[in-house]
């Protein structure tokens, strides 16, 4: 297959470019240098030019905070440009995967969110992400959304890389105890994005690592522990209590109605993915 990734030099796109080149598939690799996804005339350029059987989104303005504070930028690279991808790949015929997040879904509710559960974004990130996945599927009929969550893996600058790091210098870290969400480790994804992005089954999908989830207190400790690093010095705080600028939803686990229903088996449970994760550390 011919697969075009976009935000190829960040966590998720890293990994799917390698999954992709270990299964033999051609790979259009672009990070931001080589594709800005804001710029709609590039966009159209390399499409006509590559012709890729199928995309995989990778490419998003990830800082939450940051897109708070610029509510503009957000809106341009989390939404208008991934309708802009979506509309691409429609004219060269491409299927299209794009990356969203639980952080469309408000934390109201108690349990799983599946894909009958009508999100209500409540910082701008979330929102645009939204307005992301809609305009997506206004422009290709062949969209497939993925939303997942809480991802960790390797270089990126997640919350699981800094309790890692920090656990192994001995410093004290803070952990969340009243926020819950469902990790997911970016090579499992990765691999999920391009059997999506195969099935080209039209449609929402949440993927995330198998379990109940976890609060980030107990993911702090879990990652700590299978680090090496059991004794680490974590302190449980509350979300309230980090004053940060955009709302996070308190519950975000996700689980998927979809994917069973299509033969995708469940990716492995998020302790085990997370031991897998500390063994390449
Ligand atoms: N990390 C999580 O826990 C999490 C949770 C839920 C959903 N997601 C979603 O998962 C996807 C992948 O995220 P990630 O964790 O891999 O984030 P990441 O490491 O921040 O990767 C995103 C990449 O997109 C690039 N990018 C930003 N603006 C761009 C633009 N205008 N044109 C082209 N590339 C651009 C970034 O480049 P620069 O570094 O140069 O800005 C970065 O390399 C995103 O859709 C994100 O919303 C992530």
């Amino acid at each position: 297959m011919r697969v075009l990734i976009t935000g190829a030099g960040g966590m998720v796109g890293r990994e799917s470019v390698e999954h992709c080149r270990r299964l033999g598939d051609e790979v259009l690799a672009h990070d931001r240098a080589s594709l800005d996804i804001t710029r709609d005339d590039l966009i159209a350029e390399t499409f006509a030019r590559e012709r890729p059987d199928a995309v995989l989104n990778c490419a998003a303005w990830t800082d939450v905070d940051g897109c708070e504070l610029d509510p503009l930028r957000a809106h341009r690279v989390n939404a208008e440009a991934v309708g802009a991808l979506a509309l691409a790949s429609r004219q060269v015929g491409a299927s299209f995967v794009t990356v969203s997040t639980d952080y469309v879904f408000d934390g109201e509710r108690e349990g799983f969110y599946t894909q009958r559960d009508d999100p209500e974004p409540r910082s701008v990130y979330g929102v645009a992400k939204l307005q992301g996945e809609r305009r997506a599927q206004f422009s290709t009929a062949r969209c497939t959304v993925v939303r997942t969550g809480w991802i960790f893996g390797a270089g990126g600058k997640n919350f699981l890389a800094t309790v890692v790091a920090r656990a192994r210098r001995g410093e004290p870290l803070k952990a969340i105890f009243d926020a819950w969400g469902t990790p997911t480790y970016a090579p499992h994804l990765a691999a999920r994005l391009r059997e999506l992005a195969a099935l080209d089954l039209p449609g929402t999908y949440h993927v995330v690592n198998a379990g109940d989830g976890a609060s980030y207190e107990e993911f702090a400790r879990e990652a700590a522990d299978a680090a090496g690093c059991a004794g680490a010095r974590i302190e449980a705080v509350s979300a309230d209590s980090l004053a940060r600028p955009a709302p996070r939803p308190r519950n975000s686990r996700l689980r998927c109605l979809l994917s069973p229903a299509v033969g995708l088996a469940p990716l492995p449970d998020w302790r085990d993915a997370l031991r897998q994760f500390a063994e390449t550390q």
